[in-house]
């Protein structure tokens, strides 16, 4: 098996079982992904994990074997398989966190950029060094790298194709934390931060941020207008301010 999904606690863990080719993504490996994330979204978790098996790699990227001796059409629908299983994972109704032990590079960094957060053990290491194949990332790593890290690094990072460890990924905002011990326990800890609040409030202020983030500041203001009246006009959000003001724990229902 490639993609592996089991659960640990209240969470989703999405597995990319191929150690033996550090865990590049072949066409039928990002499938899979996506019927996990249908798995997923019917279920009870509370956010989805990914993380890559063995201690070497989260993901070496697109499978280089598969990318030579295609037709166009046939490359245009393998890059816009992946740009959509990552843009789904970006808008995916449960928050998500990539768990970077080791390589993250090409199609693994781009999975990692589709998260909603991004842990890293001190092995995890950053790149996107399609520039060596003679290449252009196609993953979304283009467009994600740059909103997230300023242009200036990103495209040092693209252009150059160097790899970026974990102290400076954490540093230029590519990691929110370095985790030690067992980086699964780590991801457990690190998400229950935020698992107990209700996934719609998660929802909505993830996708005022992202979308607010592609268009102008008076756009993005209206999107935070539309969303945050929805969430005042949302169970969750009168249950929040009921219990507030009851002064008791707050019991959400995700809508
Ligand atoms: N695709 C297919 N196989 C890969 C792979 C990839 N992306 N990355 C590693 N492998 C395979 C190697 O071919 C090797 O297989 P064999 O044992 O059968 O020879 C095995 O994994 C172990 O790799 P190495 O022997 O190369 O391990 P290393 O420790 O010497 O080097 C590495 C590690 C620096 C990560 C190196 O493997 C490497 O540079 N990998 C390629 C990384 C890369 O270029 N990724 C971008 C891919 S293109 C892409 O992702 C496009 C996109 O935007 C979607």
């Amino acid at each position: 098996m490639s993609i592996e999904l089991t659960r640990r606690d209240e969470f989703a863990v999405i597995r990319i079982d191929r150690a033996a080719a550090l865990n590049a993504l072949n066409y039928e490996m990002l499938r899979a992904i996506g019927r996990a994330l249908d798995q997923v979204e019917s279920s009870d978790a509370r956010a989805v994990f990914f993380i890559g098996a063995g201690e070497k790699a989260f993901c070496a990227g697109a499978d280089i074997g598969e990318l030579l001796g295609r037709s166009i059409p046939d490359e245009y629908a393998g890059t816009r398989l992946g740009q959509e299983i990552y843009s789904r994972i970006e808008s995916f109704p449960l928050p998500s966190v990539a768990i970077v032990n080791g390589y993250a590079l090409g199609g693994g960094c781009e999975l990692a950029l589709a998260c909603t957060f991004r842990l890293g053990t001190a092995a995890a290491r950053f790149g996107l060094p399609e520039v060596k194949l003679g290449l252009v990332p196609g993953y979304g790593g283009t467009q994600r790298l740059p909103r997230l890290v300023g242009m200036g690094i990103a495209l040092e990072m693209l252009m150059t194709g160097r790899m970026v460890p974990a102290e400076e990924a954490l540093r230029i905002g590519l990691l929110n934390r370095i985790v030690e011990g067992d980086p699964l326990a780590a991801a457990i800890q690190y998400a229950r931060a935020f698992s107990g609040h209700g996934l719609l409030a998660l929802r909505l202020v993830r996708d005022a941020a992202l979308r607010g983030r592609d268009t102008s500041l008076r756009e993005g203001l209206r999107i935070e207008a539309d969303l945050t009246t929805i969430s005042m006009r949302s169970d969750d959000g009168r249950e929040g301010a009921r219990a507030f003001l009851e002064k008791r724990a707050a019991i959400f229902k995700d809508r």
